[in-house]
């Protein structure tokens, strides 16, 4: 089969693809036939060597839609044929102290979903979405999920509150935007491009802010959120968080999920003072994929797919990515 292989680190160009033996479904697995796959920073940052624990060679991608090809042994289904997504997230244990521990994502150290077929445990394998078109359904696992968990479990979000998205046009961002309209929530946007803000607007967002253009977007931010967020989720890090934090308003949740521009600097007395909860994430539980997924059925909601790329420009589209010009989901078309 068909697969998108890293062996050797270095940088999106690393990726090419590559004739690989086609996996066999072994006890608890099946084989999915990959029609659509998407993008995570993730496997940019792999390429890269900013990511623990690499295994070369490997075939990435955490997100994949399809179909089922074939089931391991002692499985019972669903049957061949049937349209999937499929949870990234492999071996989740609900025990919050060990919850990341024995846990693993699709696409390192395990092959991933960037090939014409892979083999999951057939725990993570769930009923696509009806409603959705498959460039669709790929752009919901990883980044639908970390949303999710990121909003409602931990972030506890209601109609009442005034939320806060920094860097908007980041795949998961675009995911924590749609939720918080959905459930009715007032939500303030920043992105480094009045492009994506505007997108931003149309899909709800009631005000957006450049970051780049406006060096004290917090102040601005402050008053656009009526005295200050009551829930702030971010994967940015670096000064965006800290400002974040300054500006929350008393009592707010302040749900992190990523630190993209590294290590921030954070007063205590924002903190303390402010009574702020804040709350640590990563990915999410079987019980919340199923929730993500309930949102999507019937199509009333629809994730953003940015652009879909060829397989053969894979390393075109993790270049994009590298740039930052998406909003929402990169896709790759696997079929
Ligand atoms: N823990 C988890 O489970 C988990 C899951 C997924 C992702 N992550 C992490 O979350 C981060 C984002 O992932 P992703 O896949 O959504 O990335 P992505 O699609 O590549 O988006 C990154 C975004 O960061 C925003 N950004 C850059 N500089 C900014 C600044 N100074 N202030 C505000 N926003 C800024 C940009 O938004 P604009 O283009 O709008 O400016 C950019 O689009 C990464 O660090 C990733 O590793 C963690």
């Amino acid at each position: 089969m068909k697969a998108v292989r890293l062996t050797e680190l270095g940088g999106p160009e690393k990726l090419h693809i590559a004739d690989v033996a086609q996996p066999e479904p072994g006890p608890g697995g099946i084989l999915v036939r990959i029609k659509r796959a998407a993008f995570n920073r993730r496997d940019v940052f792999i390429t890269q060597n900013l990511y623990p624990g690499i295994v070369l060679p490997r075939t990435l991608g955490s997100d994949g839609c399809g179909e089922v090809a074939a089931l391991g042994p002692d499985v019972s289904g669903p049957p061949v044929g049937t349209p999937v997504v499929i949870d990234p997230q492999i071996g989740w244990d609900d025990d919050p102290a060990t919850l990341n521990k024995n846990g693993s994502i699709l696409g390192m150290p395990q092959d991933g979903t960037f090939a014409q077929y892979v083999v999951v445990p057939a725990a993570n394998v769930y009923a696509k979405p009806s409603g959705l078109s498959d460039d669709e359904a790929a752009a919901l696992p990883l980044a639908g999920l970390t949303a999710y968990r990121a909003t409602f479990t931990r972030g506890r979000i209601t109609k009442d509150d005034v939320v806060l998205v920094p860097g908007v046009g980041s795949g998961v961002q675009t995911f924590v935007l749609l939720y918080a309209v959905h459930v009715g929530a007032k939500v303030v946007v920043t992105s480094g491009s009045d492009e994506k803000l505007e997108r931003a607007k149309k899909l709800g967002a009631a005000a957006g802010i450049n970051y780049k253009t406006t060096p004290e977007w917090f102040k601005e931010a402050r008053k656009l959120t009526d005295g200050g967020p009551s829930l702030i989720v971010d994967s940015t890090g670096g000064e965006t968080l800290s400002r974040a934090i300054d500006i929350a308003r008393l009592g707010a949740r302040v749900v992190i999920y990523g630190g993209t521009h590294g290590d921030a600097k954070i007063r205590p007395f924002s903190i303390f003072w402010k009574h702020l909860d804040v709350l640590g994430t990563s990915m999410g539980s079987p019980s919340d994929f199923a929730a993500m997924l309930a949102l999507f059925e019937g199509g009333k909601l629809k994730p953003v797919v940015d652009r879909t790329f060829a397989m053969d420009d894979v390393a075109e589209a993790a270049e994009y990515l590298l740039k930052g010009e998406q909003f929402g989901k990169v896709v790759l078309a696997i079929d």
